[in-house]
């Protein structure tokens, strides 16, 4: 086994496909839902939202999916993306477990984010479209996307949600900065923020509004289409870079992991990590366990109801086969704004459902803590979303500690948090609280789950 800390690899061994799951899948999805009819959507549904490139991808089932020239040679700005041997981790927790981690955080806008904002960027461009609209929660999503625009040459509209477009303006400083336009949602520009405003005027919004904002305003506009930073298969797919690099890196150090974990928001950087590790474990028979970590405040996976629901809390969206808190929920303003979403990937929620990942729950103040235990052995310090993967590599490493397994361990640091300073000002100062999830308001929203599908 190699004694390196980092395994690096050329521009030469960037991957030259994506890897769709959806060709592997032991059980098929249940189809994506027309909101009118309820019937099985067509491409056509989708035109006036996505570039028909993107909606070919989203009901793909072959296998590889080439990534463009143009795309690559984005890519290789920062990619491949580095692996690191967490050794000083390992050496402080007294652990017999290998910690690796790839890290996301060296793309320019400091997450994983633009794997799939520099993609859909590209075919929009591609396909005519000037302008492209989409929601941003913690401000990774609407970084990554209007760096794709000044690589492309497109007008970016992000809708902030609110509670992250107060508490991050070095966020909306940098969108604004590379030529994006950012308003904070809910917001007066569009019918469904105005329709929240009108019964919440405080709202601290939601990624499920800010969406339905984003949707609308590119409906309205021929050479305007939305782009969505996570949940759908397109999304998921473009991820999966990471993954398939990792799997070389971790050739490189002699070793395969047993655990593959990542945290989940809408699912795209667990998916982009896990699903090329799915496919070994389902070609070569082997017993990797996965593990999607998400925030006790927004638990999803492991509260949730696996049921259609809408993407959005207008209910513009098509209908999709999720674990869902329902459409209506607004999560409390916990720091981790990524994770702050009422559905999952219709793909992660599959998977879950068959007992092929095993998702799981942790409060902020322990994310924090074990953020900062990896920020003061590693040197990198984590996105809050990120936190929640170090926490279960932290509480997975203790457990080899305590029965002397030695366990290697792969997690996606997916982001730094260069950009979430106040975050950690707050938990340094004592100020920050674990916040809790109002039982009867998810009862509320899951009690409007749409019927007859
Ligand atoms: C750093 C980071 N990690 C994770 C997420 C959650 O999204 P996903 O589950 O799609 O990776 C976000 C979302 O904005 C993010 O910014």
């Amino acid at each position: 086994m190699s004694d390196s800390v980092k395994f690096l690899l050329d521009e030469e061994h960037l991957p030259t496909h994506w890897y769709n799951i959806n060709a592997d899948l032991p059980e098929p999805m249940a189809p994506v839902l027309h909101p009118g009819t309820k019937e099985p959507v067509t491409p056509d549904d989708l035109a006036p939202i996505f570039p028909r490139a993107v909606i070919e991808q989203e009901m793909s089932t072959e296998r590889e999916v080439e990534i463009p020239q143009p795309v690559r040679d984005v890519y290789r700005q920062w990619r491949p993306a580095p692996m690191f041997r967490a050794r000083r981790l390992e050496q402080a927790l007294q652990t017999p477990a290998r910690i690796y981690y790839k890290y996301e955080g060296v793309s320019p806008a400091g997450s994983h984010k633009p794997n799939t904002a520099i993609a859909q960027a590209f075919y929009n461009k591609a396909e005519g479209v000037k302008r492209i609209t989409t929601e941003t929660g913690a401000g990774q999503w609407g970084s990554s996307l209007a760096l794709a625009g000044t690589f492309f040459g497109l007008e970016i509209v992000v809708f902030m949600v609110r509670v992250s477009f107060d508490g991050k303006p070095y966020r909306r400083a940098y969108m604004e900065t590379l030529g994006a336009q950012c308003i904070a949602s809910p917001s007066d520009q569009t019918e469904s923020g105005r329709a929240i405003l009108a019964g919440h005027p405080d709202s601290t919004g939601s990624l499920g509004i800010a969406i339905s904002e984003a949707v609308e305003m590119a409906v309205q506009r021929d050479d305007t289409r939305y782009a969505l930073g996570s949940v759908l298969n397109h999304v998921l797919l473009h991820q999966t870079v990471t993954g398939l690099e990792s799997l070389e890196q971790l050739a490189m150090a002699d070793d395969y992991p047993d655990l593959v974990i990542g945290c989940t928001g809408g699912g795209s950087n667990f998916a982009g990590l896990a699903f090329p590790f799915l496919r070994e474990k389902w070609q070569r028979g082997l017993d990797t366990e996965f593990i999607a970590v998400e925030p006790s405040a927004c638990p999803t996976l492991t509260k949730g109801a696996f049921a259609y629901d809408y993407g959005d809390t207008a209910h513009l969206t098509p209908l999709v086969k999720m674990y869902t808190l329902g459409s209506g929920f607004v999560p409390p303003g916990f720091h981790a704004g990524g994770l702050r979403y009422h559905g999952m990937a219709p793909q992660i929620s599959h998977l879950a459902k068959q007992g092929h990942l095993a998702p799981r729950s942790y409060n902020q103040l322990e994310c924090f803590a074990a953020g900062i235990q990896f920020a003061k052995a590693e040197g990198i310090l984590p996105a809050p979303e990120a936190n929640h993967a170090v926490k279960a590599t932290i509480h997975e490493a203790g457990k080899c500690r305590e029965s002397g397994e030695s366990k290697a361990i792969l997690f996606n640091l997916c982001g730094h948090g260069h950009f979430d300073m106040q975050a950690y000002i707050d938990y340094n100062a004592g100020k920050l609280e674990d916040l809790v999830y109002d039982d009867a308001e998810v009862a509320m929203a899951l009690a409007g789950l749409p019927s007859g599908c």
